[in-house]
């Protein structure tokens, strides 16, 4: 009898996976579940091109009605779930309506983690996360001069380089002294700070919102900790964002900070349920540690994986080196491997210039490498990490010698 393949979440994970189940001969059912109504979107666009008019939503569209068709893909959008059955393996919709699976997918991403004070849920406060977010903040900003920015990660950023490029004026609010500081080190942050400010942001670090409050003229007043104040017409929140887990949770299985997965991205309460992108939890062999990790590589990776487990014979060990990218103006930042918890780094390039590259060790073995405008040196990366390989610093230093020399006899 054909089996059937429910995913939950039509992101860069779910789709993957179904994608990717067929390219593995899957030839059972195959059925995406997403509350949201559009069709299958890229995400990294809606905080970098998406904003700034470069991309238009067509180009942001996976796939076109017909692909899901002749792939027999069955997409149920606008449809929220409501409970995951596992005796019965079903997944029950709001009005009751239920769908079995042999094999259940969770995709469910993650969502913005809300700003925790008074003012913030009002009609000028926008989250980036979704398409439709991303379309109330560009029609906010046709009418918008002032824009204030809470919260310096990835999101914070690109939303602002986008901002400024449209001739908004741009302050942003960071809690930390450092901009990204969940993932780059204060010598790489200076140099997007430096370069926001060239570029106009103006920067409210080591600060914390106390309070928003509408004022009658519809500019919004932020009160912050140390006495200060912004006024803006509209305000745009990054401050992280939260797993996506309650369906899971509510069904038994174990979640943590996601849903805790074994090697092969299976449930470690039921090898019926897999979870993979942002909603899952696995160990990190890069980490050493379980991780929960935020990237389309991470999605799309893990979506292949379970794609191998469900058609193969033996279950496929999830073990890709893990990688991340950033655009803010000129600046392209690609991350490969994990850098936390290193003990030094070394430098190729030039230092706090606008090309160059970080590469950490931890005690002696490269576990991370940021570049900055220096795809090739990216991609070596990516190599060296994943094979194992970690150069001397001699090497690293030394821009004649070829890094990839190192992965011949590999
Ligand atoms: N006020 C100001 N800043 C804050 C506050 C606050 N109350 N709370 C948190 N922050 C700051 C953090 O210090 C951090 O620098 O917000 C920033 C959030 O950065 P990220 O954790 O990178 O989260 P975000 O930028 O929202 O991106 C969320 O979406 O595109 C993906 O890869 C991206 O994983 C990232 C996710």
């Amino acid at each position: 009898m054909s089996q059937r393949v429910v995913i939950i979440g039509a992101g860069h994970a779910g789709l993957q996976a179904a994608v990717s189940l067929r390219e593995e001969g899957f030839s059972g059912e195959l059925v995406i579940i997403d509350a949201e109504r559009d069709l299958p979107y890229q995400k990294p666009p809606l905080s970098k091109g998406f904003l700034n008019n470069k991309q238009t939503e067509e180009n942001l569209i996976f796939r076109l009605p017909h692909f899901y068709e002749a792939q027999q893909i069955k997409l149920h959008l606008g449809m929220e779930l409501t409970r995951i059955d596992r005796d019965k393996q079903q997944v029950i919709g709001q009005s009751g309506e239920a769908i079995a699976y042999d094999y259940l997918i969770l995709a469910t991403g993650a969502r913005n983690r809300p700003l925790p004070v008074a003012g913030a849920q009002q009609e000028r406060v926008f989250y980036l996360r979704t398409l439709e977010d991303a379309r109330r903040i560009k029609q906010a900003m046709e009418t918008c001069l002032r824009v204030a920015v809470i919260g310096g990660g990835f999101i914070g950023l690109e939303f602002a380089a986008c901002a400024r490029e449209l001739g908004k004026e741009v302050t942003l609010i960071e809690a930390q002294p450092n901009l990204m500081n969940r993932v780059i080190p204060p010598v790489l942050s200076e140099v997007f700070r430096m370069q926001h400010q060239k570029m106009g942001v103006e920067f409210l670090l080591n600060n914390q919102v106390l309070e928003i409050r509408p004022e009658s003229n519809d500019a919004l007043t932020i009160e912050l900790r140390g006495g200060q104040q912004c006024v803006a017409d509209m305000i745009v929140v990054g401050i992280g964002v939260m797993p996506n887990i309650e369906l899971a949770q509510a069904a038994g299985l174990t979640c943590e900070n996601g849903i805790v997965v074994n090697d092969s991205l299976q449930s470690t309460d039921d090898p019926r349920i897999f979870a993979i992108g942002d909603c899952a939890q696995y160990f990190n062999r890069f980490a050493g540690r379980k991780t929960r990790l935020e990237s389309v590589q991470n999605a799309t990776d893990q979506a292949k994986c379970v794609a191998k487990t469900i058609q193969g014979a033996e279950p496929c060990t999830f073990e890709a080196i893990p990688w991340f990218w950033t655009y803010q103006y000129d600046l392209k930042l690609q991350m490969a491997g994990l850098s936390e918890g290193y003990d030094e780094y070394h430098c190729r390039g030039e230092l706090g210039s606008d090309k160059f590259s970080l590469f950490y060790y931890r005690t002696g073995k490269l576990i991370a490498v940021d570049s900055l405008n220096r795809p090739t040196d990216h991609l070596a990366a990516r190599k060296l990490l994943q094979a194992g390989v970690s150069p001397s610093i001699e090497q690293v230093k030394n821009e004649a010698f070829k890094l990839n020399d190192l992965l011949r006899n590999e």
